[in-house]
């Protein structure tokens, strides 16, 4: 195989001046994940990359790219640029013009990482796929899943987030797309926006690193379709909509069971029947945009649809885990990794569509959805009609903003509420009982995991005992 990179050709792309020549096979900012072989660079964030060289060489790392001399470490493994962020920057754009690939980029306000994942999955049987990892979707994550780009890649898929405005421009047009993707537009981050048209104008960005006539790929039953589309007209793209009311990809029927969704779509002319492998409505919503995605880099969408039976949710985004204890199996829902009104509602909504075993029932642990700004409380008491329509048994409810609907809840269903997820994990541990469905959701920052931990540890008794 190939290097990654080359010294020279490192040195080329960042304008900086190798001390040796060496091979990369990889690119990291991290010393605590970085690979023997990672061209390691030293960012500045809240801890001073240079800090980490040392380290980074002693991991076996091929070379450091940095922005002045670091004491002790041989100058023949360094590689010295003005600004090491920049440097990045400039090796992902290096990347980007040395591949003959399909490149697609996804953002929106929910689905990011599942869309990204399926694509990864589907593309992955039908040519050389590189994906971001994680959710490495920021002014690092980007340039960083660019700079790793394998030459040979056939298809690029890339996750591009936001918090504020002008971020997602300078990103795409980092990655520029062939075909750029905006799964949905929703009310969250509104502690840094003044409305969700102002949310939708920062999703429609992406649109602006597509050349002319690339493909946008827009959800036609948002209420911000139209405002979309016509930013992505401005940036000269071709407007491609899924949904029930899409254009290019209509759901034709759908069929939404307990473990995957059975669906019908018309897809540019092809009538498909396909499953998608994990169950909620949103995931059928992102799967029709995702096969759009397919058609416009020219890969195969007949095989693609077929290929979604395969996929399943991932840990903290629906991850399904049958736990066995003692007494017997209970079910547990990961939506620990992340949560707004969008997303809990279609967790509700999977819960709602869960059939809990014998004596079993539906449970929801939830703790407050971040960042929602002066909505906050509104957003948060108005969750109880999606409780009471996926016909949770029992709630449990953490966090200072839950409070808010905790005190909309009927009795009858209140489980416990508590300030800190610490403080409610062992209760829900404790209280659940073989044929009961758990769903666990919140924003990472409600460190909902501790819920999913305590759960899982039910299991560990089992082993140990
Ligand atoms: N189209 C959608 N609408 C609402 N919620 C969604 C959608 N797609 C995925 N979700 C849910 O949103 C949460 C975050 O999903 P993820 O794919 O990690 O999104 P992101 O990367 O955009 O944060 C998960 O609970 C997931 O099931
Ligand atoms: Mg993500």
């Amino acid at each position: 195989m190939s290097a990654l990179w080359t010294s020279a050709e490192a040195a080329a792309a960042t304008g900086g001046r190798a001390g040796g020549t060496w091979s990369a096979n990889g690119v990291s900012i991290d010393t605590r994940t970085l690979q023997p072989g990672d061209l390691f660079f030293a960012l500045i964030g809240e801890r001073d990359g240079h800090d980490f060289v040392k380290a980074a060489i002693e991991k076996g790392a091929a070379a450091a790219l940095v922005s002045k001399a670091v004491p002790g470490v041989d100058a023949a493994k360094l590689l010295v640029t003005g600004d090491t962020q920049a440097g990045l920057e400039a090796l992902g754009r290096m990347a980007r013009s040395r591949v003959n690939a399909g490149i697609a980029a996804i953002t929106g306000s929910a689905g990011k990482t599942s869309t990204k994942e399926a694509l990864r999955f589907v593309l992955g049987r039908q040519g050389t796929t590189h994906a971001s990892e994680a959710s490495y979707n920021n002014l690092w994550g980007v340039p960083l899943t660019l700079a790793r780009m394998p030459q040979a890649t056939k298809y690029g898929i890339f996750e591009i987030g936001m918090n504020h405005a002008d971020e997602i421009r300078p990103l795409t047009r980092q990655v520029r797309p062939d075909v750029a993707m905006v799964t949905t537009v929703e009310a969250v981050h509104l502690a840094h926006f003044g409305s969700v048209e102002e949310i939708a104008n920062a999703k429609a960005e992406i649109f602006e690193g597509l050349p002319q006539g690339g493909v946008a790929v827009i959800n036609a039953d948002n209420p911000h379709a139209a405002r979309l589309a016509a930013a992505a007209t401005r940036a000269g793209a071709r407007v491609w909509t899924f949904g029930e009311k899409g254009a290019e990809a209509r759901l034709a029927s759908v069929s939404l069971g307990e473990a995957s969704s059975e669906i019908e779509a018309d897809i540019l002319g092809s009538h498909l029947r396909f499953t998608y492998g994990a169950p909620g409505r949103h995931f059928v919503q992102n799967a029709l945009g995702l096969l759009l995605v397919v058609k416009a880099l020219g890969a195969d969408v007949a095989a693609a649809a077929e290929a979604l039976r395969g996929v399943r949710a991932a840990k903290g985004r629906g991850e399904r885990v049958r736990i066995e204890t003692v007494d017997g199996a209970f079910d547990l829902i990961d939506e620990a990794y992340n949560a707004n009104p969008a997303s809990m509602a279609a967790a509700l909504a999977v819960l709602g569509s869960a059939k809990p075993g014998p004596g079993g029932r539906r449970i929801a642990v939830i703790g407050d959805m971040l960042e929602l700004g002066p909505q906050s409380d509104v957003l948060h008491a108005g969750l109880a009609g999606a409780i009471a329509e996926s016909g949770a048994d029992l709630v449990f409810a953490c966090g200072a903003s839950m409070a808010h609907l905790w005190a909309q809840l009927p009795v009858s269903i209140r489980g416990a509420y508590a300030q800190a997820s610490s403080d409610i994990a062992s209760l829900v541990a404790a209280d659940t009982r073989p044929g009961d469905v758990v769903m666990v959701k919140g924003s990472l920052g409600s460190r909902m995991a501790l819920v999913v931990d305590a759960l899982k540890a039910r299991a560990r008794e089992l082993a140990a005992g």
